[in-house]
């Protein structure tokens, strides 16, 4: 029979990637990235398509990429963060995956991104407040496209330990 992919789901800096990479060595899955699944097939960074294309072509790209990587079986998939809050997306990953939530308080998202700028979405002087906006607006999202939702608010390998513990 054919594995279900994972896909782990959840806000920008929840440790999808970090977590889904130790996750895959685990479980001894095949790991890859939305974002830089993106990235690799147009040669450009997300946040040069965002510069460039603007964030409805993103959204095309990562729609097209979402479906390329579920005809795929057995994967560790981390979502970029706007992924799972189209329903298309979500539709197309539950047909053979299930979607873990790695959920955490936007405080602790604010201290991980503090200093960071590769995120198109919060590169902006109202950084904080546009943060918490996007966050309240896309939990129930999130909560509503998850299978399985874990406390991403602590180490990345007990993340996994605990994602492990519920597949
Ligand atoms: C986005 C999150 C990013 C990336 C893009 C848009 C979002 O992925 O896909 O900048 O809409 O939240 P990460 O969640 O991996 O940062």
């Amino acid at each position: 029979m054919k594995q279900k992919n994972i896909i782990l789901c959840g806000f920008m800096g929840c440790g999808k990637s970090t977590v889904g990479v130790l996750l895959a060595k685990k479980t001894g899955m095949a790991f890859v990235d939305l974002d830089s699944y993106i990235e690799k097939k147009y040669g450009m960074t997300v946040s040069e398509i965002f510069e460039k294309f603007g964030e409805p072509r993103f959204r095309e790209m990562e729609r097209d990429a979402a479906k390329e990587l579920s005809a795929k079986n057995g994967m560790v998939i981390a979502a970029g963060g706007g992924t799972l809050t189209f329903k298309e997306n979500v539709d197309v990953f539950r047909t053979n995956g299930r979607i873990i939530l790695l959920d955490l308080p936007v405080e602790t998202v604010a201290k991980r991104l503090e200093n960071d700028t590769t995120r198109p979405l919060l590169n902006r002087p109202d950084k904080l407040t546009a943060m918490k906006e996007l966050y309240e607006k896309r939990m129930p999202l999130y909560k509503e496209a998850a299978d399985i939702v874990v406390n991403g608010d602590d180490s990345p390998m007990q993340v996994c330990i605990e994602i492990m513990s519920v597949i």
